[in-house]
């Protein structure tokens, strides 16, 4: 690349920061500063030349304050600003003056005011930066990660950034304040089960051995109970290699914590002033005790286990129906209720039906003539829905001539995968679906167990330390279907934002979920031996939780991808574009870590 030719100036003479201290931030003058002398320190956010005028405006991370160099006060000054360009970093000495009611910049904190310049230093020159700093030019993703340190360097990425470190602040006052002491944890340690694949450094010093890198600190965290510390966090990076999506990144940060004899709302009442004082930090307010819902209400009435409640549950409605064509035999009806969209066009009960049909379901969409031809049913649905006049009703049901192989989990899902897309589709006209109406719940009593198809055995829904519910101990082997667990997730407006349980503190109890989740006892040694071994040596009652950081600030930032609020994140395919990693490693240290590679099969 030819370097001279990126330059924006050429030969611009650079100054040294010597002794030069600022005496104020780029977004701290107001209009009772005026007179007063003030040097700013910062970027070449934009420049007006207007021949015998010069206004820059300088920015550092707290804002942007107007400088303005006068030819006819002081032509070298003068001079020397010409040679600024976007992105020149620049200190300017001046007095601060009030701007005339005119040129009053309403749109940033600091513009009642000026510096009228009377010194200036060069400390940097710039490349032609790769895109604007202007917060309106939508730059393409991957040149922002190519560039992340300039894309950092915008506006909005700069409060992003402030709010995840307020909020990581507040976090830890709130937990010390409450006696939680933090307590870091190894990160080269062995595998814990969360249910991604492990990432694994091999060891040069015990070659074919590995490390891996922890899903999560949650063996750790036990074990720090079963050591007497009573309550633990740590704000903790975790290594999962999975799928990505809008919402999951491969390295990502946890609010990990454990206490020593809670019940479950023990566990709330830390989590809840924890979670109103981060919203408070982020400027909004919101009111605690959150909603509980078990995790069967959620399925039944929003056929998720984390549910959007910025829309009204969904309600089973075949009772209703009973005897007519839109009811199959045995199978659900359910009535999606979205507020203030009323009746929808041609072209849009064709879409959704196409939606429907895409999700297995059968959609009755015509609201008028359902209401029409089933008055004294749809009145009753109208009535336990809650749905006002101006309210869409929509019916659907399965489609297929045969029920689903679990028909109502199928259904119930499909209708809470069409009740959000359709809320998608009118949310912005109707004001659904808002990015600030913060609806918080935990939902509870998730099942101990999911039954995965592919291994054909019963695999913790949770992880596998999760303590099943006093009642259902004897399910574990009984009946695993129906065995519950003390586990909760935290969830907001449909992100699972925390998850945690109680443990199992009992080594018996232990062996039973192993045993449950088809653990040979040499397996469960072998993996976890240092636990169950911990859980003989007087473990006492605990649980935890931990909340994803990176999701929380996501949502409070108003950002829709996790991406916006890390600093330094991987592309959906885990790359690292800035510097390039996953990268090859020399063969020489291949060959010390004793590692040689195998094509895949
Ligand atoms: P879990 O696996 O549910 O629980 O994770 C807790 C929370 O971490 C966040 N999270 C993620 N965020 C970004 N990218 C990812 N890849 C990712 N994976 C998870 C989510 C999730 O709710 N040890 C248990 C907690 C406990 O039982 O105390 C655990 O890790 O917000």
């Amino acid at each position: 690349m030819n370097e001279g030719a990126e330059k924006q100036t050429a030969g611009v003479p650079l100054d040294m920061l010597g002794e030069l201290r600022r005496t104020h931030t780029c977004g701290e003058l107001r209009a009772a500063d005026a007179g007063v002398r003030a040097l700013l320190m910062g970027w070449v956010h934009r420049r007006r030349d207007l021949g015998g005028v010069i206004f820059i405006h300088l920015r550092d991370r707290e804002g942007v304050t107007q400088a303005v160099f006068h030819a006819d006060a002081d032509a070298a000054v003068h001079d020397k600003a010409e040679m600024l360009r976007s992105e020149y970093v620049a200190a300017v000495e001046g007095t601060v003056k009030l701007r005339t009611p005119e040129t009053v910049n309403p749109t940033i904190a600091t513009g009642e005011v000026e510096v009228v310049a009377e010194k200036i230093w060069i400390l940097n020159d710039c490349r032609v930066p790769p895109f604007p700093m202007e917060e309106s030019v939508d730059v393409d993703e991957e040149v922002r990660l190519k560039h992340r340190y300039i894309d950092l360097r915008r506006p909005h990425m700069q409060r992003n950034i402030m709010l995840r470190s307020r909020i990581s602040f507040a976090v830890r006052e709130v937990l010390t304040a409450e006696g939680f002491l933090e307590i870091e944890t190894p990160f080269m340690t062995r595998s814990t089960p969360e249910g991604a694949r492990d990432y694994l450094v091999p060891s040069r010093v015990q070659p074919g051995s590995f490390y891996a890198l922890p899903q999560s600190p949650q063996i750790f965290k036990q074990l720090l109970m079963v050591s007497g510390f009573e309550k633990y966090f740590q704000i903790v990076r975790c290594f999962r290699d999975e799928d990505l999506r809008a919402d999951r990144q491969p390295e990502f940060t946890q609010v990990d914590l454990e206490m020593s004899f809670p019940q479950q709302e023990r566990i709330f009442e830390v989590i809840e002033p924890l979670i109103v004082r981060a919203c408070a930090v982020a400027g909004f307010e919101v009111s605690a005790p959150f909603p509980r819902l078990t995790y069967r209400q959620a399925m039944r009435s929003y056929g998720v286990d984390k549910p959007d409640r910025r829309l009204p549950p969904f309600h089973c409605v075949e009772d209703l129906f009973a005897g007519t064509p839109l009811v199959s035999a045995g199978l659900l009806l359910v009535a999606i209720h979205i507020p203030k969209t009323g009746a929808l066009s041609r072209s849009q009960r064709d879409e959704l039906r196409a939606q429907g049909g895409k999700l297995g379901l059968r959609v009755y969409d015509d609201l008028k003539r359902l209401e029409r031809d089933f008055a004294g049913p749809m009145a009753e649905v109208r009535a336990r829905a809650g749905a006002a006049e101006e309210d869409l009703l929509v019916l659907a049901g399965w489609a297929g001539e045969q029920p689903p192989r679990r028909p109502e989990e199928t259904v119930l899902a499909a209708c809470g995968q069409l009740r959000l897309a359709v809320a998608q589709a009118y949310a912005d006209r109707h004001g659904l679906l808002k990015p600030t109406d913060f609806q918080f719940l935990w939902v509870v009593d998730f099942p101990m167990f999911e039954w995965d198809e592919e291994e054909q055995r019963w695999m913790a829904a949770h992880h596998p330390f999760t303590s099943p519910h006093d009642d259902d101990l004897e399910l574990l082997t009984g009946d695993p279907a129906r065995c519950r667990a003390k586990s909760y997730d935290l969830v907001l407006n449909g992100v699972e934002l925390g998850s945690g349980s109680i443990r199992i503190h009992r080594r018996d109890v232990q062996a039973r979920v192993f045993d449950a989740l088809g653990f040979s006892r040499e397996e469960a040694r072998r993996r976890f031996g240092f636990l169950l071994d911990a859980l003989e040596f007087g473990a006492p009652p605990h649980g935890g939780i931990a909340l994803g950081l990176d999701r929380l600030v996501m949502i409070l930032a108003g950002e829709n991808s996790i991406r916006d609020v890390i600093p330094f994140p991987k592309t959906a395919k885990g790359t690292d574009l800035m510097c390039d990693a996953p990268a090859p490693v020399p063969e020489k240290q291949l060959k010390e870590l004793g590692v040689a590679f195998r094509k895949r099969p």
